[in-house]
Order: C-alpha cells, then structure tokens, then sequence
C-alpha cells in the first residue's frame, strides 16, 4: 500500500510501488491538470509541488515520494476562485493549447513560494526546464512578472526568449 499526501489529504493506494507520480494523481486520484507530455522529464507538463519543489512527476515513483506533501494545480484555486498566479494567467491570456499550463504555474508558484520578489535573471533561470510548444512564453512570463512584483517591460527584453522557449514534442 502506497500512501500519499495531496493537497492535504492522505490517500491510501494500493498500487505498484514504481507508479509514476503523474499516473497515481491522473488515474487513481482523478487530479487531471498535471499532464503527460513526454515521459521523460524534458518538457514540464507534469510538472507539480513535492515538499515546496517543483519536480516532474512523470519521474518520481510514488515510492520516493514518502511523507513528503504534494501539491497540484488543483490547490491553488478554481475556476470561481483562483489564486493569484492562475488569475494573472487568465488576465494575460497566457495560454493557447493550454498543455503547458498547469506545469508552468506549479513551477512558478514553487518559485515564488520560496523567494516571491525574484530577479529577473532568477525567474528565467527557475523556468527554464518547462516548454510551450505553443510559442506562447512571452505572455507565460509577463503572468509571472506581474505577481512577482517584476517590471513588465522585461517581457520585450531579449534575455527573455531564451526561457521557456523551445517548442516541445507531443
Ligand atoms: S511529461 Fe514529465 S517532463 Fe514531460
Ligand atoms: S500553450 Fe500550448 S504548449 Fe504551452
């Protein structure tokens, strides 16, 4: 038996060991917004919160996620309701296929848990490892500047093309 900490509730699984994180929270526990994008930890799309890290869940066993809380975008607002960040996305229109998302914002939201006035140079550097093959990373980062407390006019700069900006594979 697996147990699992998300978003504050204990689950009891009774799954294999070597589970992916990604499969037991899409397909055990019906929490659908950390997507499968690769399977190989090159994209992001799986990206969710382990004990206030962003890692990607299609690699992590659910055997080494221990006691450690995990996180999903599921707890960070609704569609009623959302938090900061998932406002700041919908306010930008920072979205186009939308596979990216949810991995975007958890990485982010992990950023900006642990530092919330990062750098520019931090806050590119820290998205880095997640892609939109969708080309839509000016608007992705301009969302995060804002709840960053970041000067918008970084979203023209040249540094910021090279963050978030290779297009992925389905
Ligand atoms: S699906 Fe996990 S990194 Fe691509
Ligand atoms: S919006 Fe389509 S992959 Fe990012």
């Amino acid at each position: 038996m697996i147990n699992l900490t998300v978003n504050g509730v204990q689950h009891a699984l009774d799954i294999d060991p070597a589970t992916p994180l990604l499969y037991a929270l899409r397909n055990d526990l019906q929490l659908h917004g950390a997507k499968f994008g690769c399977g190989l930890g090159q994209c992001g799309a799986c990206t969710v919160i382990v004990d206030g890290e962003a890692v990607f869940s299609c690699l992590m066993p659910v055997s080494a996620v221990g006691k450690r809380p995990v996180r999903t975008i599921e707890s960070l607002g609704t569609a009623e309701h959302p938090g900061p960040l998932q406002k700041s996305f919908i306010d930008h229109q920072a979205v186009q296929c939308g596979y990216c998302i949810a991995g975007m914002i958890m990485r982010a939201q992990a950023l900006l848990e642990r530092n919330p006035r990062p750098t520019e140079r931090e806050l590119l550097a820290h998205m880095e490892p997640n892609l939109c093959r969708c080309g839509t990373h000016t608007r992705i980062l301009a969302a995060i500047r804002k709840v960053a407390h970041l000067p918008a006019a970084g979203a023209t700069s040249a540094s910021s093309q090279g963050a978030v900006s290779h297009g992925g594979t389905q």
